[in-house]
């Protein structure tokens, strides 16, 4: 099949895009870098040329919420119009779980409405609501590092190896549109303040954590509220297993 991976630079994209052609696809790659803006249109119609089905892995600012909710608006409306246009038969696009029970994180409003355009569209779709990945703690932590100290919030998460994650996609993108597809994790829970700590440890970084609320994920977010559903897919890859290739 030819399948198009928008975001196909990024983490979990370069993932999909070996994945794909590993199983013998034919991999169209999307992002800004390589000539193609989710935002403008520009040479997206070249892209989606003869594909059937597209993966959307895309990612969008962070913090401000207006900024947030109409980048994804924009991108998601523009790609599916193209997709359309070029007679695409899937729209694969991952999301993240929970999303629905969180009100104020501005990202997790960019993809509620993300998953409402695709949900409300005309290209059969699949959502794949995934936990956050292995790498999250230690991104996070680099976000708000000043002078060897950084802030982090003690949130509990399931998270996932990207490769797994990549698998699931290019697994899924080949098969008929699922709808909402089931939450899709890893193996074990985890702290994020810990995640964090092992992972400076294994990359060699020096950092004070300092463990609180006040940053971009706050108290609503506590408890179970990240954590998969029942019926969740649980990828194979442990936390400390992917940790030990980062070394
Ligand atoms: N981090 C987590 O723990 C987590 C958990 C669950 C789900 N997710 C979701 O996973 C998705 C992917 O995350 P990621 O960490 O893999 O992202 P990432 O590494 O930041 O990669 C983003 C990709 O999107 C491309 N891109 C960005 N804007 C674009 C545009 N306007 N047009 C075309 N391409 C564009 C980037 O390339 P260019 O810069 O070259 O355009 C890059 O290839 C996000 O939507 C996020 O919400 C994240």
């Amino acid at each position: 099949m030819r399948i198009a991976v928008a975001g196909a630079t990024g983490n979990i994209g370069s993932f999909t895009v070996a994945a794909l052609e590993g199983a013998g696809h034919d991999v169209v790659r999307i992002s800004r870098s390589l000539g193609v803006d989710l935002l403008t249109g520009d040479g997206l119609d070249d892209a989606l040329a003869g594909v059937d089905a597209v993966v959307d892995v895309t990612n969008g600012p962070a913090t401000d919420r207006a900024a947030t909710v109409a980048y994804f608006d924009t991108a998601t409306r523009t790609l599916l119009a193209a997709e359309a246009h070029a007679g695409v038969r899937h729209h694969v696009l991952l999301s993240i779980v929970g999303i629905g029970r969180v009100e104020g994180n501005a990202h997790y409003a960019g993809k509620r409405e993300q998953e409402r355009l695709v949900a409300a569209g005309s290209v059969p779709w699949t959502i794949v609501p995934a936990t956050q990945f292995h790498d999250f703690a230690g991104m996070v932590a680099s976000w708000t590092e000043q002078d060897g100290v950084a802030t982090i919030a003690p949130l509990l998460v399931q998270p996932i190896a990207p490769s797994d994650l990549g698998d699931v996609l290019a697994e899924l993108a080949v098969g008929q549109p699922r709808g909402r597809y089931v939450d899709v994790a890893g193996p074990g829970t985890q702290d994020l303040v810990d995640m964090a700590r092992r992972t400076n440890d294994a990359l060699g970084r020096k950092m004070a954590l300092v463990p609180t609320w006040t940053g971009l994920f706050d108290e609503t977010m506590a408890g179970s509220v990240l954590l998969p559903g029942e019926g969740a897919r649980i990828a194979p890859t442990s936390f400390e297993d992917w940790l030990a290739t980062q070394r």
